[in-house]
């Protein structure tokens, strides 16, 4: 079968499941992965033509993608920072926002690291709901020499995670562990601790996309509208007493939690308080220390 005719397919029968720029590239993601092809190569080529398994291939993600599953679970990877991350339905796919935060959280430590005042080295970094482990094994990445631990309290999560550093070759030590559990069992301090928690209110819920809200495993996104700082609270109190003094907190955030939270720290005794637009000019970050 031609590809042109299988993506005009796509374009009609998923035009009432996602946008239309999303289908192109959904397409396209399918086209490299199946048949190792660009995403222009049907301009080059509008005569290739697939077999019939290939065209097996596309088709079931098709029914995938009509059901509203997102494109990354179809694939079972998505991209992070360059880098291949292996998904399952217990790893939230990673997001480009967290990509800045992994940036930013570099770039403290680069200047942490190149301190002559620095205490206690290599660095030591904690990731707090690794996932995919996508922060983690970044930083692992970015800093070789540091010691990066990274908790999750979903274990089929942290079996991803432990898959991700491993094609990575970066040593993360992945430990199971409920943020809001009595207490973390590591006593170890940190130069950073930084966290993309659970932080899109339950009431949010009903304006997201089926493909987010079914799809992506509900207790790595929500948190109630009761109390939605509750993930933050706790990792700031452990923060209190697990950073070193200079150390740094960076936190992914909601938005319409910004300030409850500009203000939690403040009076939690942090400081160097700020907060970051992403690449949307969302408020979408805040970082703390520790004097
Ligand atoms: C928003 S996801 C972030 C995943 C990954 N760090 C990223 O940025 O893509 C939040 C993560 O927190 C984990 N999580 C949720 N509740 C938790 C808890 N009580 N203790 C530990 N981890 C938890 C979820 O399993 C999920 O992996």
């Amino acid at each position: 079968m031609l590809l042109k005719d299988i993506e005009q397919i796509f374009l009609k029968e998923l035009s009432d499941v996602m946008p239309l720029e999303e289908i192109k590239t959904a397409f396209a993601w399918l086209m490299e992965d199946y048949c190792g092809l660009a995403r222009f190569a049907l301009v080059m080529d509008p005569g290739y033509t697939v077999d019939k398994p290939t065209e097996t291939l596309f088709f079931n993600a098709l029914n995938q993608l009509k059901e509203g599953e997102p494109i990354q679970y179809v694939l079972g990877y998505a991209s992070f920072l360059g880098d291949v991350y292996d998904l399952n339905r217990a790893t939230l796919i990673p997001r480009p926002e967290t990509e800045e935060l992994v940036e930013w959280a570099a770039l403290f430590l680069n200047e942490l690291g190149a301190a002559e005042s620095m205490q206690h080295p290599p660095l030591h970094i904690l990731d707090v709901g690794t996932g995919s482990g996508c922060i983690a094994t970044q930083l692992a990445k970015k800093f070789p020499e540091s010691v990066v631990k990274a908790i999750d309290y979903s274990p089929e999560a942290l079996q991803m995670a432990r898959v991700n550093a491993d094609k990575l070759e970066v040593h993360v030590d992945f430990l199971q562990e409920d943020v809001l559990g009595e207490h973390w069992k590591h006593q170890t301090k940190y130069h950073l601790i930084v966290s993309n928690p659970p932080y899109v209110l339950e009431s949010e819920a009903e304006s997201m996309a089926t493909r987010v809200k079914e799809y992506e495993p509900y207790a790595a996104l929500f948190v109630s509208d009761e109390d939605p700082l509750v993930f933050y609270r706790a990792i700031a109190l452990f923060a209190k007493q697990h950073l070193y003094p200079g150390g740094g907190l960076y936190f992914e955030i909601n938005a319409l939690k910004e300030a409850p939270l500009l203000y939690l720290l403040k009076e939690m005794g942090f400081t160097g308080i700020e907060s970051r637009a992403d690449f949307r000019g969302k408020a979408r970050f805040i970082r703390a220390q520790i004097p």
